[in-house]
């Protein structure tokens, strides 16, 4: 197999979710973004990261909020996803434009989306300024999932197969299961 090198490499970690994020401005107004950049920091406690462009509507209305809900899209959900990423909430009410619907949460003023089968309520709880983005880590106050997608209810592990994933500046679905973590351990 032979290698090449690529000193400024662009997204070298890949796949991500394509997930939507929630945010509200000071009237209450919800808007959503898509974004690519949703990562686990944190097991105990549970925290998430999302990397969001300073020039993002939506980075203003976290960082003044300090709340913001990730929302997991289906496959099916490609033309919503991509339209929330691709229009700004300065500009357009993405949840009239989309028909996603908007549902309270229970610890955070941002809105889950109905039609998401997982939703994670966070709390920002750190800023780092990056360079292209800036880093809110969001501890994860609350989990939202259908009860049909769910391995195991206690510990809010979802089975991902209709999930949405973004990569190479496309969408995917996900592929055959390869194995149980921990394969290598069993004779
Ligand atoms: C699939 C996809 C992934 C994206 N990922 C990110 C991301 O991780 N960070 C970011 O700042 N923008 C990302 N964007 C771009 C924003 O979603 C886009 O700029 C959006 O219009 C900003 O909305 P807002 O101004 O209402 O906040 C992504 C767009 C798409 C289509």
């Amino acid at each position: 197999m032979s290698k090449i090198q690529i000193p400024r490499c662009y997204r070298p970690v890949y796949p991500t979710p394509a997930a939507l994020v929630t945010s509200i401005d000071s009237d209450g107004k919800p808007n959503i973004i898509t974004l690519g950049e949703v990562a686990m920091v944190s097991l105990k406690p549970t925290r998430v990261s999302v990397g969001m462009r300073p020039a993002t509507y939506s980075n203003g209305l976290v960082k003044n909020s300090g709340e913001f809900v990730v929302n997991f899209a289906n496959a099916d959900m490609v033309r919503e996803v991509d339209f929330c990423g691709t229009r700004s909430g300065r500009n357009v009410d993405k949840f009239v434009e989309t028909g996603l619907t908007p549902e309270p949460a229970v610890h955070v003023k941002p809105p889950l989306i109905k039609e998401c089968p997982v939703n994670l309520e966070c709390k920002v709880v750190g800023v780092l300024s990056l360079g292209s983005h800036d880093l809110f880590i969001g501890d994860v106050v609350m989990m939202h999932a259908e009860k049909d997608i769910l391995l195991n209810e206690e510990r809010g592990q979802v089975n991902p197969e209709k999930g949405l994933i973004f990569a190479m500046n496309s969408y995917w679905g996900f592929g055959e299961k390869l194995g149980d973590a921990g394969l290598s351990r069993k004779s």
